[in-house]
């Protein structure tokens, strides 16, 4: 009986954690470039791939994160650079992403999470306090300065700050999807606002603190 539940234990583990560390699917050739010349008229899941025939080194080579992102026209004061299959279209069905975040002094990447991706992020420069919140309502945070690294898991909640109040920040993040998405924990900036009754309820304010804070947002 002992036994048994702790093979049971142990298949449960395996099959959960295989389960959560899935990345997108495995390609099924060595690679498939995107195809970002020739419209499609209909819709896959990914990207077309080009013939393997024309595949050259620049289709696995971009600069796009060696420019800093313009921090100044944002009103937390941040910007991400994300390689995608656009500006680096060899990764195309890889599985995988980075992204450059520059973020001006006392610049916040606000709360936000990625529906398709877990992120391990490395602090470049500057002084950053990370963090994420888990589904039982526990932040996790910790203080990085360059060289150090931190995982957000997959779709929880997380942020980035640059404590230095002098000082720019940069932080190299991985995440394991060619395509993360990304969603800003804000209620209130959608494109076609949430009804105002809801706001109202859900955050527990007046109609004026809703007005306020979308004004604030530029939603
Ligand atoms: C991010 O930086 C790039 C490069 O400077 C700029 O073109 C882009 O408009 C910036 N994005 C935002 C949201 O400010």
């Amino acid at each position: 009986m002992r036994k048994n539940s702790s093979f049971f234990h142990l298949f449960l583990s395996l099959a959960l954690l295989l389960g959560l560390t899935k990345p997108d699917p495995d390609p099924l050739q060595d690679y498939c470039i995107a195809d970002n010349k020739n419209p499609q008229s209909f819709y896959i899941n990914g990207a077309p791939c080009i013939d393997p025939k024309l595949a050259v080194s620049s289709h696995f080579t971009t600069s796009v994160l060696s420019k800093p992102g313009n921090t100044k026209d944002n009103p937390f004061g941040f910007n991400v650079t994300l390689t995608n299959t656009v500006n680096l279209p060899g990764l195309n069905t890889l599985g995988l992403s980075m992204a450059r975040v520059d973020i001006a002094s006392n610049g916040l990447v606000p709360p936000h999470l990625h529906p398709r991706a877990s992120e391990v992020t490395i602090c470049l420069q500057g002084l950053l306090l990370v963090g994420f919140v888990d589904t039982m309502n526990r932040v996790f945070t910790q203080q990085l300065k360059p060289g150090d690294s931190f995982v957000f898991p997959k779709s929880l909640v997380h942020f980035l700050y640059n404590y230095d109040s002098k000082a720019p920040a940069v932080a190299l993040s991985g995440l394991n999807s060619q395509n993360p998405g990304a969603q800003i924990v804000s209620s209130f900036t959608s494109k076609s606002p949430i009804p105002i009754e809801i706001l109202i309820k859900g955050f527990e304010m007046n109609d004026l603190d809703v007005a306020e804070i979308r004004k604030n947002l530029g939603g």
